[in-house]
């Protein structure tokens, strides 16, 4: 009925701007890293920097396109289309695109082992944001001086799994579904003045729904978030191992 359906725009509305958000954040961390290193603007650095902006902002003008296209649509939902994702060269444009938010925090953001991860059937611009969800909360929520490592690795019944750990406080155990939820926030997030409205990891687990992906927060032996994306592979394990045995 009519409240379903406002209530239904209300929660789609919501989260499309979290998502509109979450590149802006990177834009701006790249604009303050460029002022600070504007006397030598035009090395490398500055150069690989703006690289990855224009990779932010085009990202952002997909996302606003689509907003447009679903307005005109009517349609309350994102379409996906699945296809064949290669998830390590996911996994490293995300990282170029949150780099310089890390750099910002004094926090080190490193590519963990990816052994003979087969390729996976998901919605390539819905994982990105994703990775780029849960990348935006390490940063967030883990200190500076702290390394967050992401990982890919073939799991059972043509699986594959994507980790992402952090040193930071972590999730207690009696919030790790809960924090799933529309607008939850863990009390000390809330407490320690985090920013946040609790919306990402509610949009994360439902894209990751529409592929036939799960996610959760596992247990880990030190301190800190370890969360867990798993994706249904393209090609069973083995079919790719030429192309990644000598890299
Ligand atoms: N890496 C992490 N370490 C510790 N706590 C986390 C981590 N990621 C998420 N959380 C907890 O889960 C809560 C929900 O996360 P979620 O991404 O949904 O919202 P948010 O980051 O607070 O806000 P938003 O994503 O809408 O900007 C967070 O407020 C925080 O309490
Ligand atoms: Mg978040």
């Amino acid at each position: 009925d009519l409240v379903d359906q406002d209530a239904r725009r209300r929660e789609f509305l919501a989260a499309i701007s979290h998502e509109i958000r979450t590149p802006l954040t990177a834009i701006q961390a790249f604009a303050e890293l460029l002022e600070m290193d504007r006397t030598n603007a035009a090395d490398d650095t500055a150069m690989e920097l703006v690289g990855s902006l224009k990779g932010g902002v085009h990202r952002l003008r997909m996302l606003v396109t689509d907003l447009i296209n679903l307005g005109r649509s009517g349609t309350l939902e994102y379409p996906v289309n699945p296809a064949d994702v290669d998830l390590p060269a996911l996994v490293e444009r995300s990282i170029a695109l949150m780099r310089p938010a890390f750099l910002l925090r004094g926090q080190e953001l490193a590519l963990g082992p990816m052994p003979d991860t087969p390729h996976v059937l998901a919605d390539v611009q819905l994982l990105e944001q994703v990775v780029l969800n849960l990348l935006a909360n390490a940063n967030r929520h883990a200190p500076s001086g702290t390394t967050i490592t992401l990982t890919t690795r073939p799991a059972e019944h043509d699986r594959v799994l994507l980790e992402i750990d952090d040193q930071g406080s972590g999730v207690p155990l009696e919030f790790r579904e809960r924090i799933f939820e529309p607008y939850f926030r863990v009390p000390d997030a809330v407490s320690g003045d985090l920013p946040g409205s609790g919306l990402g990891l509610a949009v994360a687990r439902r894209l990751l729904h529409q592929m036939g992906g799960r996610i959760w927060v596992a247990d880990k032996p030190e301190a800190g978030a370890r969360f867990c994306v798993e994706l249904r592979a393209t090609v069973t394990r083995g079919a790719h191992a030429g192309d990644r045995a000598t890299v």
